[in-house]
């Protein structure tokens, strides 16, 4: 069979290719031998850390354009050959920040998929191998791409669910027995995308912190700094870290047990008060050359600002904001981890904003179109309410994966698993049926701080698509005050999970945990 598929290992394999829309240009193949690869779980969200040697696959890179728009996207799909064999499945892989695929995140995600023998996939949506969006937003100043944007939003998830398809048909003689997606943050949203716009594209979606309201994510990203600029305040960050350490320590027993994890941000939000820290002093401040600094108005002001979300100029609150005991102020790593949101730089000496490229490139890309005369540093109180009104009005029915109507999905039989923040009320009322949520306290965005990935999800997803298992609740270990590890487990929204077992004393014993209800929720 290794010896047959090896051979198949041909463009002429794939040859009867087509795809309504577009025209194939080229397709490029490579038998990959001995690929040995080490993933560890936080870079594939819901699966577990994987090593594995000399695997042999097919990797085929499939070129298309769609004709009169002037575009160029990339499909690559990697076919295992041997060690291990092909399970029968497909597994894709999303983006991340302002990228469909094909970066260094998704690559990683898809050489676990392969180690597990899943045929894998991912595509470029033809904006080539940019982090950001500068290369390809605009096809001049004032003028966005919009086949491009499309291309990114939408329009090629559903082209490469259909090219990998048919070349696993190709390839094996046989299509996929189940096809699955895999992806967080910007992959999260392509996941909801899917769900909605193609929902018989994929039998199981895994989508990590999916960016549902992008045209108020973005501009909700950006509210501190914007608030920092207006009043012309920027804190050390060692300031931030300490009121949110303090809101922590105030926070952690709300739940019953005490562990490092604030798991109720509604009720630390309402009864922690970040202005009586005022003067405190933070010792060996890292940004101020490890001076001892007092905790300033000015830190108060733009943590409760973070905390409490948007409020525009007239004062209604229009969005959330980042739960207490987050970490807003971490100034990225320069790779997979961004600025938090109300990062600051002050290595000169002089503290500034840090932004996140996400919200930056949102803002001067779309909503203000490349225009040069656009100074976001000097963004009035009213200009910033204009970039979430004519953001979301002329943007959102392209991006935002807001449709409560899941039910083409329901009735194709797709099951859905998410993690991180959403708003499930509005959704169909069996929706529990299909599609389950699950909060993870103490989890950074996708992946970091102190809680572990859901690494056993995507099995229990896969379980739930072939066995009608469905997933009552999904273990995730924490790391806790103490610095050890414990077992615990995440419950399906709105449930949470209870230290409350009888005879149970070991908070660190995942058994010892139980789903429940929370009050007035179903
Ligand atoms: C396989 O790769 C490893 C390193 O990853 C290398 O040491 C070994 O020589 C390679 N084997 C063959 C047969 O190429
Ligand atoms: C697969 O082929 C594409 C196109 O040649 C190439 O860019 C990519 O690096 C290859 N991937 C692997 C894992 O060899
Ligand atoms: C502060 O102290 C840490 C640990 O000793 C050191 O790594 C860092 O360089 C110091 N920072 C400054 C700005 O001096
Ligand atoms: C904290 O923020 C909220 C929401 O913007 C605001 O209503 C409140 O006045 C702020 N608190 C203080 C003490 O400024
Ligand atoms: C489904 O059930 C069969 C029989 O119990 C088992 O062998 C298989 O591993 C299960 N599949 C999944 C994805 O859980």
């Amino acid at each position: 069979m290794a010896a047959f598929l090896s051979a198949a290992c041909v463009p002429s394999a794939f040859g009867g290719l087509s795809l309504f829309g577009a025209e194939i240009l080229t397709i490029d193949t490579a038998l990959v031998s001995n690929f040995s690869a080490y993933v560890p779980a936080q870079l594939r969200f819901t699966q577990p850390t994987i090593q594995f040697q000399s695997a042999t696959f097919c990797n085929v890179t499939v070129s298309y354009t769609h004709p009169g728009q002037d575009d160029n996207i990339i499909v690559e799909t990697w076919l295992p050959v041997e060690n291990p064999i092909w399970n029968d499945r497909l597994l894709a892989v999303g983006g991340s920040g302002w990228t469909a695929g094909r970066g260094a995140l998704s690559y990683e995600t898809m050489k676990g998929a392969l180690g597990d023998g899943y045929a894998t996939t991912t595509t470029d949506a033809g904006l080539g191998s940019a982090q950001d969006s500068t290369e390809w937003a605009l096809t001049s100043p004032g003028n966005v791409n919009w086949n491009n944007f499309n291309n990114f939003l939408y329009v090629s998830l559903n082209d490469q669910a259909i090219i990998s398809k048919a070349l696993v048909n190709s390839f094996y003689g046989k299509g996929p027995d189940f096809s699955y997606w895999n992806g967080c943050s910007q992959g999260g949203r392509q996941g909801m995308m899917l769900a909605q716009r193609y929902p018989t594209a994929y039998d199981g979606i895994s989508a990590g912190s999916p960016v549902i309201y992008l045209t108020r994510t973005a501009p909700s990203i950006y509210w501190p700094q914007e608030v920092m600029n207006m009043l012309d305040i920027h804190p050390y960050g060692c300031e931030m870290d300490a009121i949110s350490a303090a809101a922590t320590a105030a926070c952690d027993g709300l739940d019953g047990v005490v562990d490092g994890i604030v798991s109720d941000p509604d009720a630390c939000l309402a009864s922690f008060n970040p202005f009586k820290l005022i003067g405190t002093p933070v010792p060996n401040c890292r940004q101020a050359a490890n001076r001892t600094v007092q905790i300033g108005t000015a830190a108060a002001v733009v943590v409760n600002a973070t905390w409490h979300g948007i409020v525009t100029a007239k004062g209604a609150s229009t969005w959330y904001g980042v739960p207490p005991g987050a970490d807003i102020s971490n100034e990225g790593d320069g790779a997979f981890v961004l600025p938090g949101v109300a990062a600051t730089d002050c290595s000169s000496g002089t503290c500034v904003g840090k932004l996140n490229y996400l919200p930056l490139n949102w803002m001067t890309h779309f909503v203000h179109r490349g225009d040069p005369n656009f100074n976001l540093a000097k963004m009035t109180y009213e200009g910033f309410d204009d970039v979430v009104h004519f953001g979301r009005q002329i943007y959102g029915s392209a991006l935002d994966t807001d449709d409560p109507d899941l039910s083409r999905f329901r009735d194709a039989g797709g099951k859905m698993v998410t993690f991180h923040g959403l708003v499930m009320s509005a959704l169909l009322p069996d929706v529990h049926n299909f599609y389950r949520h699950y909060e993870l306290p103490g989890l950074g965005h996708c992946f970091g701080r102190v809680s572990g990935q859901p690494s056993s999800l995507f099995d229990q997803l896969r379980a739930w698509v072939e066995n009608g298992t469905t997933p009552e609740k999904t273990p995730v270990d924490v790391t806790v005050l103490d610095g050890s590890l414990a077992h615990r487990i995440a419950c399906p929204y709105p449930q949470t999970a209870k230290f409350n077992k009888k005879g149970c004393r070991d908070p660190a014993d995942a058994d010892c945990w139980s789903c429940t209800a929370a009050c007035g929720k179903s």
